[in-house]
């Protein structure tokens, strides 16, 4: 999608920018409005779900398919989604997702030694207020959007980063803990996006003691010991690399910073990450303490250090990919059993004032799950009568087989008739 080129690699910037910056820019659509909605609403009256069936445990919360799926317009979680809740790939030893969060545990463990508490079991369905008002995130900030969140009801959300367990945790008393989990937001495809990723998110807090001694303000001295662990990770990660700090913007975190490194000719963003905001704390009764926090995108990590060219590869369960991986083994380096044939259909249609990018994906998705590999804008034009259209072009591409001509059409014309008519788009 050439409009979010300019902000995303592997999905970790949601949060990196101010609201304001979205309007200006108008990257995204601002789409909390009740239009988005009512197009959901539409959608949901049209049953088009494939069947899942299943109850699931995550956490010690018993789950069934229908308390995260329903025909309701205040939700909007398909059954593609509510499948991959408890697949928890960052809980295999063997899976290039896991191995980095063990190397990640590694790296804790050796420097802070009995420190830091670990999570990874935490249940991905969590509260609104769990997910964005706990952390600051405001009223109007587009990542609280049916079009940019997995909304289970109005209250409730898969939760669109680690994030969201920041506060219950500090509420219970720990000051040093890491959290791994699978994070859920609705988006673009191509190679480097897909709804369902894994977060990593760290928080240490301090104590007067911690600071008082050196001559620095707590805040200070919360930002150099952040730096300082971040830089040592990224080295255990990375070897000897070229670093940097860029400040930025986060709603939980002031100030805030990312770090990137510079690995094969690129700046690559690792990380957020800066001092957690003081409301935070006052709110989970740390009023005397400073504390950091920081979340990593462990896809788009994985992807360079294993040499992953393809983000839907992390899902495959073809022996080719999962064989090539062992536990305790960070930076293998991946070798692709093999390039299939991509195949192109491009389709046209006048949009409507609800018609939102990340919905399309969703019908695509449903439709061909996997196989499809990117949906790009190739052209968008305004008539006189003020009619905008959009063609796309969709790429049908698995990574484990060849498609056959009849397969892809039969896809391309269900998503033709998908499109029509849960989204409400006249074809051209
Ligand atoms: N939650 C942020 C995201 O998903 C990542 C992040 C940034 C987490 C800064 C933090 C932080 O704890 O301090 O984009």
């Amino acid at each position: 999608m050439p409009m979010a080129i300019a902000f995303s690699f592997a999905q970790s910037t949601l949060f990196s920018k101010s609201p304001l910056f979205f309007h200006i820019n108008g990257f995204r659509s601002f789409a909390f409005s009740t239009s988005a909605v009512v197009s959901w609403d539409k959608l949901r009256r049209q049953k088009w779900r494939q069947p899942v069936a299943s109850v699931l445990e995550l956490g010690g919360v018993k789950m069934a398919k229908d308390d995260v799926v329903r025909d309701d317009p205040t939700n909007n979680v398909p059954d593609t989604i509510f499948s991959k809740i408890g697949m928890q790939l960052h809980r295999r030893d063997r899976h290039p997702i896991g191995i980095l969060k063990n190397a990640i545990y590694n790296y804790f463990d050796t420097t802070y030694p009995d420190k830091f508490d670990k999570f990874d079991d935490l249940c991905p369905v969590v509260s609104v207020k769990a997910n964005f008002d706990d952390v600051l995130v405001p009223e109007d900030h587009v990542s609280r959007s049916y079009n940019d969140t997995y909304y289970v009801d109005p209250q409730t959300v898969l939760r669109c980063h680690t994030s969201a367990h920041q506060a219950e945790l500090l509420r219970k008393g720990h000051t040093h803990f890491l959290v791994t989990g699978d994070v859920y937001r609705r988006d673009s495809i191509d190679s480097t996006h897909y709804p369902v990723f894994h977060q990593m998110e760290g928080v240490r807090v301090f104590t007067p003691d911690d600071w008082e001694p050196s001559d620095v303000d707590g805040t200070s001295y919360a930002a150099e010991d952040l730096k300082k662990c971040l830089e040592g990770l990224a080295r255990h990660l990375f070897g000897a690399v070229e670093m940097r700090w860029i400040d930025t913007y986060f709603p939980f975190t002031n100030p805030s910073f990312e770090l990137e490194i510079y690995f094969q000719e690129k700046w690559l963003e690792v990380l957020g990450c800066g001092v957690t905001e003081q409301e935070i704390l006052k709110r989970s009764g740390k009023t005397n303490n400073v504390a950091w926090a920081f979340g990593l995108g462990l896809e788009r990590l994985a992807m360079v250090l294993f040499d992953i060219p393809d983000i839907r590869l992390f899902w495959s369960t073809d022996e080719r990919f999962t064989s090539q991986f062992s536990e305790g083994q960070l930076g293998v380096k991946f070798k692709p059993f093999s390039k299939f044939p991509p195949c192109y259909k491009d389709m046209s249609f006048w949009i409507n004032d609800s018609f939102t990018e990340n919905n399309l994906c969703e019908v695509v998705r449903g439709i061909a799950g996997d196989l499809a590999e990117e949906v790009q804008l190739i052209d968008n034009f305004t008539n006189k009568k003020g009619m905008t259209s959009h063609c796309y072009r969709i790429v049908y591409r698995s990574m484990e087989r060849s498609l056959t001509d009849e397969e892809i059409n039969d896809l391309q014309w269900k998503v033709r008739e998908q499109v029509q008519h849960k989204l409400n788009v006249v074809l051209r």
